[in-house]
């Protein structure tokens, strides 16, 4: 399953994301993070849902408590997300004017780079802005950012979070650049259009973070995806794999067939990837089969239970782990 890291080749740091309540209640959860991570990422507790339940406060709880956890164990951090369509309070969604909208948002990104200046040096700035199946005339995703500020929402928010943080490292995340297919090469290529405009106007760049959701039916694109990293880097602008994992719903039952398809499909992507460039850091969205979101989003046909991630259900490393540890 793929070669090994190439020797002289920098370690790519790994990390996974983590969920508050199951780090809260999971003792073995802890350890594995402690164990095989170098970069934590809160895997909800930094979004507008969470930290601004109520307008007036924000509730910082949920991340502050994963967030000294990281920095007590000496793991880096990256911040999901500042801005996003999705995740948002009901107030939110119901604001109805662009001077409300560049208000709340300015303000948000505000209060919530500044609470970790220093703490998390990476943030996925913009998440899912991208059109699903993007038209030149529709390059973003229709949500209450796009409706009410238009493709500014994006500058806005680059903008704000430089401005408060200047060392951080600034990224755009998105889903689908990995397979072959015109709707996958529109996406690639909107996100380095707006690379560039937002580098034309002055405002920093620094990475495009690759969700990497992958479908276990579908084949990677690797010279598409080769070709996206590399173009990134002509930009002057990094990649990091931000939400790794394997939805195996249309895949047979046996577990020994799935794990092992895994890691391949893993191998395949994250060679393209660095073929491309190096990524900053590999992520996967969760660490053990026991709690991922692909149970509830991608659910099975038949009574199996999905596979994402590198640790099975009781915490032993699946050939995927053999895969993501080469890097690192
Ligand atoms: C998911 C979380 O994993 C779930 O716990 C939550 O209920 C919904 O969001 N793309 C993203 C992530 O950018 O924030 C999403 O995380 C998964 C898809």
């Amino acid at each position: 399953d793929g070669a090994a890291a190439a020797p002289g080749r920098a370690p790519i740091p790994y990390g996974s994301a983590a969920q508050i309540e199951t780090f809260r209640a999971d003792a073995r959860y802890r350890e594995a993070l402690k164990r095989y991570c170098d970069v934590i990422v809160p895997m909800n507790d930094l979004k507008w849902e969470a930290l601004r339940h109520d307008r007036a406060r924000f509730d910082f709880s949920g991340a502050d408590e994963l967030v000294d956890f990281a920095l007590k164990n000496g793991k880096a951090l990256r911040g999901h997300a500042l801005l996003w369509g999705m995740a948002l309070p009901p107030w939110a969604k119901e604001m109805s004017s662009r001077a409300e909208a560049e208000r709340e948002l300015t303000r948000h990104i505000e209060v919530v780079v500044d609470r970790y200046k220093g703490k998390i040096a990476t943030w996925d700035v913009v998440n899912e802005v991208i059109a699903f199946d993007p038209k030149p005339s529709e390059p973003y995703r229709d949500t209450i950012w796009q409706r009410l500020l238009g493709p500014g929402h994006i500058e806005i928010a680059f903008r704000t979070a430089a401005r408060v943080d200047p060392k951080a490292r600034l990224v755009l995340n998105d889903f689908n650049f990995e397979e072959a297919g015109a709707g996958i090469a529109a996406r690639r290529r909107i996100a380095l259009d707006t690379v560039r405009r937002l580098q034309d106007k002055g405002i920093p760049i620094h990475g495009v973070g690759m969700q990497a959701h992958l479908y276990a039916e579908n084949a990677i694109d690797s010279a598409g995806v080769q070709g996206f990293v590399a173009d990134l880097g002509k930009l002057g602008v990094g990649v990091e794999v931000t939400e790794l994992d394997v939805i195996d719903w249309k895949l047979p039952p046996d577990t020994g067939v799935r794990d092992r398809a895994a890691a391949k499909l893993v191998a395949t992507y994250l060679e393209a990837v660095v073929a491309g460039g190096q990524p900053k850091a590999i992520v996967t969205w969760g660490l053990t089969d026991r709690y991922s979101w692909v149970h509830e989003t991608f659910p099975r046909k038949d009574s199996a239970k999905a596979r994402p991630l590198p640790l099975d259900e009781d915490y032993r490393p699946k050939p995927m782990m053999q895969v993501l540890e080469r890097y690192r």
